[in-house]
This record gives structure tokens, sequence and C-alpha cells, in this order.
């Protein structure tokens, strides 16, 4: 066998184990998925800098992402708002995302970019009164049943970002289109506030 063959040999393996890898993903993306009430589906990053906007943080805000996914909104606000003194805070309970969300934060934390802590929880479970800052990305459903939950625990004047889904019972202060095509995911945004 010449070197030639060896090395084509090689790279026919690593290009076998690297698609194995990355069916390996898929399946635990997709079962995952299928086990939660709300599937992991990023936001577009393109959308980012109109959540940012939208949510208007200040100095001393703290943010919440509940059900984070791979943590790329706080991450990208963390980035963007560095030096003022702003906590935030991701929920998230499917371990495929969360586990991503972990690696993501933690390459940026080392990268000196800024920082998001990460929690591995059931965002039903956990007390919100601190906030000032709600990110969601969820369901109809789940949202109507947080819904409570915000009007019991939130403290008043906390602003709350929702891509693409309302609540049927409150009404947002404002909405804002994010003018994409037919065929793409997270046209609108509804801010309310508590
Ligand atoms: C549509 S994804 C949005 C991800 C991220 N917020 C974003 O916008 O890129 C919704 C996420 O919520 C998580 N999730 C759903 N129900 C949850 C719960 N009760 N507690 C924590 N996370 C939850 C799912 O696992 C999923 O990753």
């Amino acid at each position: 066998m010449t070197i030639g063959t060896i090395i084509f040999y090689i790279f026919v393996w690593i290009l076998i184990l690297f698609f194995l890898a990355i069916l390996v993903i898929l399946c635990i993306w997709m079962w995952t998925g299928l086990k939660a009430k709300v599937p992991f589906v990023p936001v577009p990053n393109s959308i980012l800098p109109d959540i940012e906007k939208a949510l208007d943080l200040k100095e001393g805000s703290v943010v919440y992402d509940l059900g984070c996914g791979d943590a790329r909104v706080l991450s990208y606000l963390a980035n963007r708002n560095k030096n003022k003194n702003i906590k935030f805070i991701g929920i998230e309970n499917s371990w495929f995302p969360i586990n991503l969300a972990r690696l993501l934060t933690w390459w940026n934390k080392k990268r000196g970019k800024g920082e998001v802590s990460v929690i591995a929880q059931d965002f039903f479970k956990y007390d919100l009164s601190n906030a000032t800052h709600i990110f969601v990305y969820l369901y109809p459903t789940v949202m109507d049943d947080l819904l409570s939950k915000f009007d019991k625990e939130l403290s008043p004047k906390t602003k709350l970002v929702s891509v693409t889904f309302q609540f049927t019972q409150k009404k947002p202060i404002f909405e804002v289109d994010l003018e994409r095509k037919s065929y793409q995911l997270a046209k609108k945004m509804y801010v309310y506030e508590f």
C-alpha cells in the first residue's frame, strides 16, 4: 500500500466519522424536540438587533430568556452591553440546548465577551421576581400558561418581548413587524409591560 492510498483511507474515515457525528447530533436534537412541549428552534440571528432595540436595556437590568435554547440571544445582548452591570440569565430544561448553551457561553467568556448564566431548570418553577426584562420565543399555549405566573410574580414595569407568539388575555404595548419573507419564521415581535 502506498502512502497516497493510506492518506486516502484516513481521509475517507475522517469524513465518515464527521457525518456520523452530525447524524448523532441531529437525532439528539429531534429526540429532545419531540419530548418537549416547545422544541428548540433558535431565533434567526438577523433579528437580534430588533430584539435588543425592543428590550431597551438599562444599567443594572436583570434579563431572562425563558427557554434560552443555545443562549444566542443573551450572548448577543451580553456582548453588546458588556460594561452596563447587567445580569443575563437563561433558563432551559432540555438536555441538548442546555449543553450547547453552556459550551457557547463558556467560549464567549473565555474570549472576554459578555457573561451569561445558564440555569438548567423548568422556568415554571423559577422565581422571576428580580427580572426587569424577559425575552421569550415559545408557543401560544405556554404563553398563556405563563401569564398567571407573570401577573403574580413580576415587579411593576417589567418588560417582556415575545417573538411570534402573543398572550390571548393581555394586549402588547406595541408590536414590531420584523419584515421577514413569507416563508421565514419570526415575522413579528410583541412587547408587553407588567
Ligand atoms: C423555540 S426555542 C427558543 C430558544 C431561544 N430562546 C431562542 O430564541 O433562540 C424554546 C426553548 O424553550 C425550552 N423550554 C420549553 N419549555 C421549557 C420549560 N418549561 N423550562 C425551560 N425551558 C423550556 C425548549 O427546550 C427550547 O429550547
